[in-house]
């Protein structure tokens, strides 16, 4: 599914950057443009950024926990 429009980035593309480590705005900004014409993709990528610092915090608290 496109993420954003104006660039023609999925989710797919976009999470393969974030679990290859890029973690934030700019840096996804800075790989695929993303979040710099309309702006509309920006919540979304904010969320998806956000599910994967939740998704690596459970997994170190469960390493942690183990
Ligand atoms: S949809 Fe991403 S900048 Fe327009």
């Amino acid at each position: 599914m496109y993420v954003c429009i104006c660039k023609a980035v999925t989710d797919s593309q976009l999470e393969l950057a974030i679990n290859e480590g890029l973690c934030t705005r700019r840096q996804l900004f800075e790989c695929f443009g993303v979040g710099g014409d309309c702006g509309k993709c920006n919540k979304d990528i904010r969320e998806l950024l956000n599910h994967n610092k939740e998704h690596k915090l459970n997994e170190a608290t469960n390493e942690l926990a183990a």
